[in-house]
């Protein structure tokens, strides 16, 4: 999802990252935690829940592993990669756990819940298993291990949205945040976990979302992500609540768009069969709502869609891209891409490629298929696109979107763009790195008027990569 750095296939979107929620002396809590996540954003907001359900049991955050009571790993498995990436980390908190027996640990998310009690079987060293929808049983378990019992719970929910938890804020910058709106997916993608990792879609409470957003603006943010595996189906019907209102996503973009223009508002990931016109009108009546919409297209191929079971067709998608274009003339597209799916030809592989021409994508997430255990693709047909074809096509397809990054970038030389600061700039403390609304990253000098982190201003481009522009403050 929405990870724009560079065009590089990443199995892990971010990997180890550890947290410390900001203002908290993890001294001041009676045991201390540790968690790295792993996978989408979703993931990584969930950790945010996690952080703030163990804080509220007088649980503390640290971001030194080797000081922690509690380990946790919120896991992936959308590919193979992911699960083995996990794998070899546990291996060395294993060595941790040697030197410090009773540190527990505790394997959360995507992975937990697809193997559930298996993983205690296969990773002896692991306490505590917990699914994507069973957070807030943590303290629980957590009991439970330390009395020496293992504990698991990976009950699926059709309900539980975390709408009352005010996620813990990890590893912030205190400019953008990430506020999920929905959970699960009721899409059966062949290729995918996710529905049998995160289970049914559900959709949360349009108040409590519009109150964390303002919460987060009050509090000096200015971006919030909204985030869910396919947002454009939220639907939050409110008739518990008495006001018998139902608020589709276009209504919930726009209301989160009016707590301020000066609050950007992004959204990940959009199906295209379900991004409605509706929310193409909202996203241009709004200058606030970032014009950058992820819009994966998997494949190019129509026979290769239908046994992806994606439910569009290679010229409805291109029907989709013209009518953005024609509604929000600036909007970036981006997408992500699986080369080597069951019995795709060499010619189904190029129609990806000339798919990618037609989009001209400004960024991709790329990958090439891995099959996995219990999805409509791993029992209906055979894995059959040897692994040494499906990374060439992937090369293929990194490089037409190197191409076309590129080119994107070059159209911006000699632009102004408003930029969002969002901190220093990783590779000079003399120099800022924003984001343009099409989310591309922008680095400039810092100047005399006393800008901050936070704060919008005026860029011009004079230079570029494929991944990053270059400028000045006019
Ligand atoms: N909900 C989002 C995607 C979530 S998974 C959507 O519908 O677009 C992120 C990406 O991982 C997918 O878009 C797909 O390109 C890739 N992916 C999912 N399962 C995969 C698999 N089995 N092998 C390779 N890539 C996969
Ligand atoms: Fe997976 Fe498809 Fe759902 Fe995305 S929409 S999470 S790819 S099943
Ligand atoms: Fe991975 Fe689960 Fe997200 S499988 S991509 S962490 S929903």
């Amino acid at each position: 999802m929405l990870d724009l750095i560079s065009n590089k296939t990443h199995d892990e979107t971010r990997q180890g990252e550890s947290f410390a929620p900001f203002g908290l002396d993890p001294n001041d809590y009676k045991k201390k935690f540790y968690i790295e996540s792993y996978g989408c954003q979703m993931n990584f907001a969930d950790s945010e829940v996690v952080a703030s359900i163990l804080n509220k049991e007088g649980f503390g955050a640290t971001r030194n592993v080797e000081e922690a009571d509690l380990i946790f790993i919120n896991t992936c498995s959308i590919r193979e990669k992911a699960e083995q990436t996990v794998r070899k980390r546990l291996t060395e908190f294993k060595k941790l756990k040697a030197q410090n027996p009773s540190t527990l640990v505790g394997v959360l998310g995507c992975m937990a819940e697809r193997l559930k009690a298996k993983f205690l079987e296969e990773e002896k060293l692991v306490d505590i298993v917990v699914g994507p929808d069973a957070y807030r049983s943590l303290p629980g378990l957590v009991e439970e291990a330390e009395s020496g019992q293992k504990s698991v719970n990976v009950l699926l929910s059709r309900e539980e949205t975390y709408a009352d938890i005010s996620p813990v804020r990890l590893n912030t910058n205190g400019v953008t945040a990430f506020v999920s709106i929905m959970r699960g997916c009721n899409n059966m993608c062949s290729f995918c976990v996710v529905p049998f990792t995160r289970g049914r879609e559900r959709s949360r409470d349009a108040e409590s979302i519009i109150n964390e957003c303002k919460d987060l603006f009050d509090k000096g943010y200015r971006e919030v992500t909204l985030l869910g595996q396919n947002v454009d189906s939220y639907y939050y019907n409110s008739e518990s609540d008495g006001s018998g209102n139902a608020v589709t996503f276009a209504q919930l973009l726009e209301r989160v768009a009016q707590i301020s223009p000066l609050l950007r508002v992004r959204f990940s990931t959009s199906h295209p069969k379900d991004i409605t016109s509706d929310v193409l009108h909202t996203m241009a009546a709004y200058e606030n709502i970032c014009k950058c919409i992820h819009l994966p297209v998997q494949s190019g191929s129509t026979r290769v869609l239908q046994l992806m079971n994606r439910t569009y067709t290679r010229e409805w998608y291109m029907a989709k891209v013209d009518e953005i274009r024609a509604i929000i003339p600036d909007c970036a597209i981006t997408s992500d891409m699986i080369t080597g799916f069951c019995t795709e030809t060499e010619e189904e592989h190029r129609e990806t490629l000339s798919i990618m021409d037609y989009t001209r994508y400004d960024f991709s997430y790329m990958f090439f298929y891995s099959e996995r255990p219990g999805t409509l693709a791993q029992r209906r047909y055979k894995d059959d696109i040897p692994l040494d074809v499906k990374k060439r096509r992937l090369q293929e397809v990194i490089e037409k979107q190197n191409e076309l990054s590129l080119t994107s970038y070059r159209k911006d030389l000699g632009k102004v763009f408003k930029v969002l600061i969002d901190g220093d700039s990783k590779r000079s403390a003399d120099d800022w790195v924003g984001r343009t609304s099409q989310n591309k990253v922008v680095i400039f000098p810092k100047s005399q008027h006393g800008e901050k982190k936070g704060d919008y201003v005026s860029v011009k481009i004079n230079d570029c990569t494929q991944a990053t522009l270059f400028g000045a403050m006019v």
